[in-house]
């Protein structure tokens, strides 16, 4: 039967919606007499939505995002030292390709994370490649490898995301040679692969994380090249909560 032989063919061909769409679809074709054209049209943009939505599906889960959130759920009130406009022009994610970074510098809880993790979704979205990162766990991975002559190796692995973010550098200092590797990973990405990077330092504190100023300046002057880079000024979202629930008393955070 021929639409047995369809079948077959859809499932070789790897179109999977229209498979499952197939006699539904073809049932409201005839029922309100819908065109050859307007029926393949019709199909073929929901194999194709459907294999876009899966795509993004699947990036995101190789993204490795600690929480996925959105610049929709991100209450600009709030943070009011936040330029909405630029953020929304970030997410046009025109610094993906162009090799570019964002840097977002505040203190804890003023929403780095979100930020950095709403456009590394929206850079996933537009298909770029994207790996989320804290800095700690990649230099013990740079460091780890480089002790076992896989340095290069580890070296590509975070060179292939078009967009590279680098969450919380400057919670803890990073040592002599955890800075070096971390260096040659800016340098190799630096005008190739654009890079997301949080701080709760000020650039000039940058020379106490890394340990020695030589190699702080050298990974600055890559790094801010070309960059935008956003201070938050403001409250804590995660005090603001807790102030919210009454379980701390905060004089300096309003309530809404
Ligand atoms: N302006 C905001 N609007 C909505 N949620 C926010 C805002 N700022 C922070 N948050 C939320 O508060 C928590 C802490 O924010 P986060 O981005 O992790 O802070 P940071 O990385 O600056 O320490 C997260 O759950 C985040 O989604
Ligand atoms: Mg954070």
């Amino acid at each position: 039967m021929s639409l047995e032989r369809i079948q077959d063919n859809l499932r070789h061909l790897r179109l999977y919606r229209i498979q499952d769409r197939l006699e539904t679809a073809l049932e409201e074709a005839a029922k309100n007499n819908v065109s050859y054209t307007e029926f393949l049209d019709e199909i073929l943009s929901q194999e194709v939505a459907s294999k876009q939505e899966k795509n993004i599906s699947v990036r995101t889960s190789m993204a490795k995002f600690p929480y996925v959130k959105t610049l929709e759920t991100f209450d600009f009130a709030f943070q009011p030292s936040i330029d909405k406009k630029r953020i929304k022009e970030l997410a046009e994610c025109r610094f993906v390709p162009n090799g570019e970074n964002v840097v977002f510098l505040g203190p804890p809880g003023v929403g780095k994370t979100h930020l950095a993790v709403a456009l590394g979704v929206k850079a996933v979205t537009e298909g770029y490649r994207t790996y989320f990162t804290q800095a700690m766990p990649l230099i013990a991975s740079l460091t780890k490898a480089y002790a076992e002559n896989r340095i290069e190796e580890r070296l590509k692995f975070y060179c292939q995301p078009k967009l590279l973010i680098i969450d919380e550098i400057g919670y803890i200092p990073i040592d002599r040679h955890g800075a070096h590797l971390f260096f040659q990973l800016i340098s190799r990405r630096y005008e190739k692969g654009a890079l997301i990077l949080t701080s709760n330092r000020s650039f000039s504190q940058w020379n106490e994380i890394f340990g020695d100023p030589v190699i702080a300046t050298a990974i600055l002057d890559r790094i801010l090249h070309h960059s935008a880079t956003i201070n938050i000024k403001g409250n804590s979202y995660r005090l603001r909560e807790k102030v919210k629930a009454g379980l701390i008393k905060e004089p300096d955070v309003e309530e809404s």
